[in-house]
């Protein structure tokens, strides 16, 4: 955390300038003042009227100078401790991780997140809540879901670090993953109006936590300041081929040629919309993981964050 670099006990520094005002004044006084006896035979004889020279005006000066400086000592202490409260409250941590589909993103941030004791939050899935609403009401259009947006209440929930995804009250999470709500949100996410309704609850959650947030215009929009940017990608073909690795156990698995198919019209569409495409940050890190594994890809990243933000 930054510090003012100001001290408050700085303004202490006036209490030896007084006295060395004072030695000079009380000098010049004792010699050139006529009010003061001055018998160069018997030198002592001044001491009486020093003494209350020293009294009469040096002890109300060093006084006040005193109390001056404990007084704006006081104020700074005062300002200071507003100031790192403020600071406190206000400085989170927040990393962005954007990348296209398919390249891991949400499982890798997860098991970051974790490890580091932060939030995880994974926008994808409030744009698949949207599409998920307007799969069951019948409105995928831009027109449409545009009308409907003031009914769609979208709420992230973080039951032990984990998120559930929260619809008009209802929790969705375990509904947004099909096909069908997969092929929508690509849809939906490119409806400005769609986005401009997910941006400040994304913004919100960033400035109060520590976070982990992942999506496609994370470092380049919602958190253009966020303390370190990644880029997380992988060739299609390896990220289709892990997909069709996590999918051919279920009866419906689709081929892996339709998977990349998928992901490659995403990647489009994701990439080539008007708001907000898919699109590197500048000063994002790039982290390709067709050649790396899991644990690598975490552990790359968890250390590019610790050296970034003085994490231990
Ligand atoms: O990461 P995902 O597959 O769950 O994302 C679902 C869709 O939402 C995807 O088509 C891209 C879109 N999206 C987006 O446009 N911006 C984000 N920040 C996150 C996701």
């Amino acid at each position: 955390m930054k510090r003012s670099g100001k001290h408050p006990a700085r303004f202490l520094v006036i209490i030896p300038i007084m006295v060395i005002l004072d030695i000079v004044i009380l000098s010049v006084a004792a010699y050139h003042d006529s009010h003061i006896p001055h018998d160069p035979q018997n030198p002592l004889r001044s001491l009486p009227w020093l003494s209350l020279a020293a009294i009469g005006y040096l002890v109300p000066a060093n006084a006040a100078g005193a109390l001056t400086a404990v007084i704006l000592s006081v104020i700074a202490a005062v300002t200071e401790k507003k100031e790192n409260q403020k600071e406190k409250i206000m400085k989170t941590i927040n990393i962005a991780i954007d990348g296209p589909g398919g390249a891991g993103k949400s499982s890798i941030s997860k098991a970051i997140a974790s490890e580091l004791g932060f939030i995880h939050v994974d926008t994808g899935a409030m744009y698949r809540a949207i599409a998920l609403f307007a799969v069951r009401n019948h409105c995928t259009a831009p027109e449409q879901i545009r009308e409907r947006l003031d009914e769609i209440d979208v709420e992230l929930k973080f039951i032990g670090g984990a998120q559930r995804v929260m619809l008009c009250g209802e929790d969705v999470t375990d509904y947004i993953r099909s096909p069908e709500v997969t092929m929508t949100a690509s849809k939906v996410s490119a409806v400005p109006e769609v986005r401009a309704h997910l941006f400040d609850l994304q913004k919100k959650i960033a400035a109060e936590n520590n976070i982990i947030m992942d999506g496609r215009d994370i470092g380049s929009v919602v958190l253009p300041h966020a303390d370190l940017k990644i880029f997380l990608t992988a060739s299609a073909e390896e990220r289709a081929s892990r997909r069709y690795l996590e999918m051919r156990e279920k009866p419906d698995c689709p081929s892996y040629e339709d998977i990349l198919e998928d992901i490659r019209k995403r990647d489009y569409a994701d990439m080539h919309r008007e708001v907000a495409p898919l699109v590197q940050a500048e000063d994002a890190v790039l982290v390709d993981s067709t050649n790396m594994g899991f644990n690598e890809v975490v552990e790359h990243i968890t250390g590019l964050i610790r050296t970034k933000t003085d994490l231990r």
